[in-house]
């Protein structure tokens, strides 16, 4: 049956044709793929790429034939699943997978998907699941009454995004509002809670509507280019989203100093700023790894080179900055200005820049600063090389990394249709749009890792499409603050959500900018207290970076004594965590499962949980619940089943399943952790790599009695590539909680790597009562004052000795870490 429905809507004397995939009258098949072929000519490809995940191509006029390969599909062949089989029923054809039954009823064509035990997964919604007219295809699913859903990447709104619409097209839109969309990212990729997640690999001006037309259905649209969308089935959103990392490749490892606190300003611009700022970092003890340079460095756009008169001797004071353990990260945008004559030639003359499509020359782009420019086309194989030089030189001189801004390109929003004429080597605009900062995040990367051997990379991004986390980190753009900047708290609150959903778009390595990039600053002192609260946020952001448009200082010293107290507070609590990060960080590498993480992820099944947009899991053991309003100082924090330990005093403990009231006074961030969970965690340092041997204070929250705590510590070299080469080390805590006692066991597993062999690991367990005796393989051992071990623990790498303190109910065991494993036993 063939419908060809014509819509006369009102009246109106123009109507669209809309064919609506009809009868499905045959099947061919080769290997995991089948093609079903509909008596209207349109066909419905599926490829079985494991017993979970189907990719399915809707193709109206049966040639599937797309412009481009996949930008961030690295690998489809998740799972060899051998030739599949298609029964040939008299309504329906079916495939089954370990996991699925795949069913498609012929007449009309609808494609329904169960899980092994019968259940609907996923449905085409009635005989519409696939439609197409002259401006579209769209596909059209069942929604069912209590379904969620989560993802696409950073955007606005509530993490569920059901009953709202979103679209994909990287806009740059400034001081964004906490309801602007798009954002500067796409990533098409959704997940709902009936365990299933659609990845639309379609880099066009895609649409999602989520039950806004219907309670009915929901749908997801592209305007062009071919109809591919991945169905991936799993367990739970952990499992969904690691399938969509395993078909769009893996986060980069990032090097160890990423993860500390970095500062910046529209206005770093300077060779003496930049060592002032550094040196009252140091000064001030508040730790800081990174200090970022913006565009106004280089002298034009993009020559990579040092800004006469603001910088005199950049690789004297990048080794300055080294020496005092900074990192510096220089911005770069995409393009050439046509005032750096030389540069504009050189790659006009190579044809490096996007075209017009409607006079074939360099496509002429308005830029917010330095004039006019070309667009460089990142698609055209030769670039990368030119590029790669430029980009060079200042690495050369002793930088760190970049910071990818403005691959929009910016000043192409929605409305700026002029842009379509843009021609790119492989294509026009609409389709490139989406994916031009990827195609630069990409030469940037590659040339980075050519230029620089076993060195990791530090790339941090603003614009690009799904699979970005191959090449870089990201960060949420700016952020806006309405007029006053002063009323930034909406978009403070906002941010969270934002945040949270970059990591669900398979970015676990963000920040935001910490106090919120627009508006000037005039009353510093009203500031403080959002700066405050924004940093005490910032800090569990796995990227921590302080920014601000134009000349306004963001630095925690500027807002007052009160504020740099409790900002730096903040900072140095990042830093003590930082064992923790770092292990999550090797976990987020090999998953894409983010670090900072909604409720609902890891409480899926607990209703309020999933209800709660502004707090967070950081890791799996640790809640936080940032305050992010105005004059707020109780907390209300929703806490999911189980029981929570206050982390500020690590005594009270909390019920979990209810919403509890929490004295949050300007000093103190809401952070509780699991009963039962292990935190690994460090001295306080002024950046990361400051000292190499320090004492590994594992704190130890024991679960009820004959359950066990556990967490397997990860640590590597933290700049070099050898963790590719399997060169890490992992130690291994268990604690498990005995009648009348406690049993741990610390297991190494050494792979070609040690921190350092002059460390002792002080456990701090966290108990009601004081043990009687302490013995370590077998052996009783001292009991001493806590202040002993102190004194020792950074100095004596042979004695074991126990200590309890009566006020914080903390029983310290120290113990010099030899790389073997060790029991200890309390009673
Ligand atoms: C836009 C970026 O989003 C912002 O963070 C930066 O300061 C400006 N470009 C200037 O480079």
């Amino acid at each position: 049956m063939i419908k060809r429905v014509w819509l006369f809507i009102m009246g109106l004397v123009f109507s669209s044709a809309i064919l609506i995939a009809g009868e499905c009258i045959s099947y061919t098949k080769k290997g995991n793929q089948v093609i079903f072929n509909c008596k209207d000519g349109s066909k419905l490809l599926l490829t079985i790429n494991s017993s979970s995940v189907v990719k399915i191509w809707f193709d109206q006029s049966g040639k599937f034939i797309r412009s481009n390969e996949s930008f961030a599909v690295v690998n489809e062949n998740l799972e060899n699943v051998g030739e599949i089989n298609v029964n040939d029923e008299p309504a329906c054809y079916e495939i089954f997978t370990s996991k699925l039954r795949i069913r498609l009823n012929k007449d009309p064509m609808q494609l329904q998907i169960f899980d092994k035990w019968q259940k609907l997964v996923f449905s085409d919604f009635k005989e519409k699941g696939h439609e197409s007219d002259s401006k579209s295809v769209k596909a059209y699913k069942v929604l069912r009454s209590d379904e969620q859903f989560f993802g696409l990447g950073e955007k606005t709104g509530p993490l569920n995004r059901r009953g709202r619409s979103y679209k994909m097209w990287n806009s740059d839109r400034p001081c964004y509002s906490v309801t602007e969309d798009p954002l500067a990212k796409s990533i098409p990729f959704f997940m709902s809670s009936y365990r299933y997640g659609i990845f639309l690999d379609n880099t066009y001006k895609t649409e999602f509507k989520f039950g806004t037309e219907s309670e009915e259905y929901y749908s997801f649209e592209a305007p062009d280019g071919a109809f591919i969308y991945y169905f991936i089935f799993g367990k739970d959103y952990k499992d969904i989203q690691e399938q969509y990392i395993a078909l769009t490749g893996k986060p980069i490892m990032p090097p160890k100093w990423a993860l500390g606190f970095a500062q910046s300003r529209g206005l770093y611009t300077k060779e003496a700023q930049a060592l002032d700022v550094a040196a009252e970092f140091r000064k001030r003890q508040i730790p800081c790894d990174i200090i970022y340079q913006d565009i106004g460095w280089t002298q034009y756009l993009q020559d990579f080179e040092w800004r006469k008169g603001n910088y005199t001797n950049p690789k004297e004071m990048l080794k300055t900055l080294k020496g005092q353990g900074f990192k510096m990260i220089v911005s770069q945008d995409p393009v050439v200005s046509q005032a750096n004559k030389k540069q504009w030639h050189e790659a006009d003359k190579l044809g490096y820049f996007v075209k017009d499509v409607r006079n074939g020359k360099s496509y002429d782009m308005p830029w917010p600063w330095g004039g006019n420019c070309g667009v460089v086309d990142f698609t055209l194989p030769g670039v990368a090389d030119w590029w790669g030089k430029y980009q060079q030189k200042p690495m050369d001189d002793g930088i760190s990394g970049f910071w990818t801004d403005m691959g929009e390109p910016a000043w192409s929003n929605e409305e700026d249709i002029d842009r379509l004429n843009m021609k790119h080597h492989i294509g026009m605009h609409d389709e490139i749009h989406n994916v031009y900062g990827l195609t630069w995040d990409r030469v940037v990367k590659e040339q980075f890792d050519k230029r620089n051997p076993n060195r990791r990379i530090f790339q941090m991004t603003r614009s690009a499409y799904a699979g970005l986390q191959r090449y870089t980190f990201g960060w949420t753009n700016d952020s806006g603050n309405g007029n006053d900047v002063l009323e930034g708290w909406g978009q403070l609150e906002n941010q969270v959500a934002v945040g949270i959903s970059a990591g669900l778009g398979g970015i676990p390595f963000w920040t935001t900018d910490i106090s919120g990039y627009c508006g000037d600053i005039t009353d510093y002192k009203a500031m403080g207290e959002l700066y405050t609260r924004w940093m005490q946020f910032g800090i569990f952001c796995p990227l921590s970076r302080a920014h601000h448009e134009g000349d306004n200082a963001v630095e925690p010293w500027m807002f007052g004594d009160v504020v740099e107290k409790n900002s730096k507070a903040a900072i140095e609590l990042k830093y003590q965590l930082f064992p923790y990060l770092y292990t999550y960080s090797r976990k987020a590498h090999d998953t894409g499962l983010p670090i900072t993480r909604g409720l609902f992820m890891e409480y899926p099944n607990d209703a309020e949980a999933v209800k709660i947009d502004n707090q967070f899991i950081f890791g799996e053991e640790i809640l936080v619940a940032p305050v992010l309003k105005k004059g707020e100082r109780i907390k209300r924090v929703y806490l999911p089943d189980g029981e929570w330990i206050d982390f500020n005093d690590k005594k009270t403990v909390y019920l979990g399943g209810q919403t509890v009231a929490y004295r949050a006074p300007l000093g103190v961030i809401p952070i509780f952790v699991k009963k039962g969970s292990i935190i690994p965690m460090m001295p306080v340092m002024q950046y990361i790599h400051e000292k190499k041997d320090y004492p590994l204070s594992v704190h130890i929250f024991p679960n009820y009695e004959d359950e066990s705590a556990s967490f397997e510590l990860y640590e590597d070299d933290g700049e070099n590539l050898d963790y590719l080469k399997d060169i890490y080390s992992k130690t291994k805590f268990v604690c498990t909680t005995q009648s009348g006692g406690y049993a741990t066991t610390i297991a190494p597993e050494n792979k070609g790597f040690t921190q350092s062999d002059k460390r002792n690991i002080v456990l701090k367990y966290h108990l009601e009562e004081k043990p009687d005796t302490v013995s370590v393989e077998g052996k009783a051992i001292q009991n001493v004052e806590e202040g002993l071990i102190l004194d020792k623990q950074e100095s004596d790498f042979t004695s074991l000795e126990w200590s309890w303190n009566e006020t914080t109910k903390e029983c310290w065991v120290k113990i010099p870490d030899r790389r073997k494993s060790v029991n200890i036993i309390l009673k």
